[in-house]
């Protein structure tokens, strides 16, 4: 397998062409299938990248490490409260280093307004692909993820009906990545596209406009609502998720009047029932639930976050597998 795109740096989707995206899905499909074939995927026999995180993480950090692993290198978890650059050591400084100590870097920086300029200027310094295991704007191995489910589940068919909808949560304040990198990449796979909130949580400016203008490029559509119940109704995948209220309130609070105002944006039965027939919910998990869902929808017959979780070791492999290469 040759990396196709050695050195190309995995920041956001939007910097991918469709066809990058559409090879980055078909080597996640090959993968996924030797891994089941139990096959020697080796291709990256004695590489190494560092995964730096700046949160916690169950299926990035995961998915990465088994996945380079199973490639054939080794992944370097690296905990960044452990790290120089708590003593305040430069994104220059660390990317230009661990970039001369093997073959990528990735890293998880969702910090409002730092983390995409982070990862941006160690991309500037590293020659080494650099890799995004989330930022404060983009999630994209998320978001790849999200897409091989979609083409598995609904195959070829064109608007497809998804709505991204905000749900609430307590667990935590989170980033907005998911839901922009969602409204980004699904219209350009010519997906009728739903984007539901409150007041008070909407998305940037730039991104609801580059969002149509990939609707208007890919062949989808994407509209905004705040009706809850509306973008339910008859969508064949429904996103409800929690994200924080970033673009309007930065305060770190988790819990504040506005989000106790929106109890009620749960998905339950009674919400999925509006959707289509055989309507499938999904998350990118962590899910709060009793908040953002109730158990019955998440372990309910609805529900691919399982399979839609375990993609994120096919399509991480691929990433690595199509940037990483010898020096
Ligand atoms: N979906 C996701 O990124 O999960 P983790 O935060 O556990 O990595």
């Amino acid at each position: 397998m040759k990396p196709l795109f050695k050195g190309k740096h995995f920041i956001t989707l939007q910097e991918w062409s469709k066809e990058q995206i559409d090879t980055l899905l078909d080597v996640s499909k090959q993968l996924k299938e030797e891994f089941y074939s139990n096959k020697d995927t080796t291709y990256l026999k004695n590489k190494t990248a560092f995964l730096m995180f700046f949160e916690q993480s169950t299926r990035t950090r995961n998915s990465m490490e088994a996945g380079l692993a199973q490639l054939g290198g080794h992944a370097t978890f690296l905990d960044t409260s452990k790290m120089q650059i708590s003593h305040g050591e430069s994104a220059k400084d660390t990317a230009t280093i661990l970039s001369s100590y093997g073959h990528g870097i990735a890293c998880r920086n969702c910090f409002w307004g730092v983390g995409n300029k982070y990862l941006r200027e160690m991309a500037e310094h590293s020659t080494v692909p650099v890799m995004s295991l989330q930022d404060d704007l983009y999630h994209p191995m998320q978001g790849l993820a999200d897409l091989m489910t979609i083409q598995e589940v609904f195959g070829e068919k064109k608007h497809i009906k998804v709505s991204i909808i905000w749900a609430y949560a307590t667990s935590h304040k989170k980033p907005i990545s998911v839901p922009l990198t969602q409204i980004l990449l699904f219209p350009r796979y010519a997906m009728d596209v739903t984007l539901a909130y409150p007041e008070g949580y909407d998305l940037p400016d730039w991104a609801i406009e580059q969002a149509k203008q990939n609707a208007l490029d890919g062949g989808g559509t994407f509209r905004i609502t705040h009706d809850m119940k509306e973008a339910f109704q008859g969508a064949d995948v429904v996103i409800p998720k929690n994200w924080g209220s970033w673009v309007n309130n930065q305060s770190d609070a988790v819990v504040d009047d506005l989000l106790e105002s929106y109890r009620g944006w749960k998905c339950t039965e009674e919400m999925i029932a509006l959707g289509s027939p055989e309507v499938k919910y999904m998350h990118a998990l962590p899910a709060d639930r009793g908040n953002e869902v109730e158990d019955s929808v998440i372990d309910g017959p609805h529900s691919i976050v399982y399979q839609e979780a375990e993609n994120r070791l096919h399509t991480a492999k691929a990433v690595m597998a199509m940037t990483m290469g010898n020096k």
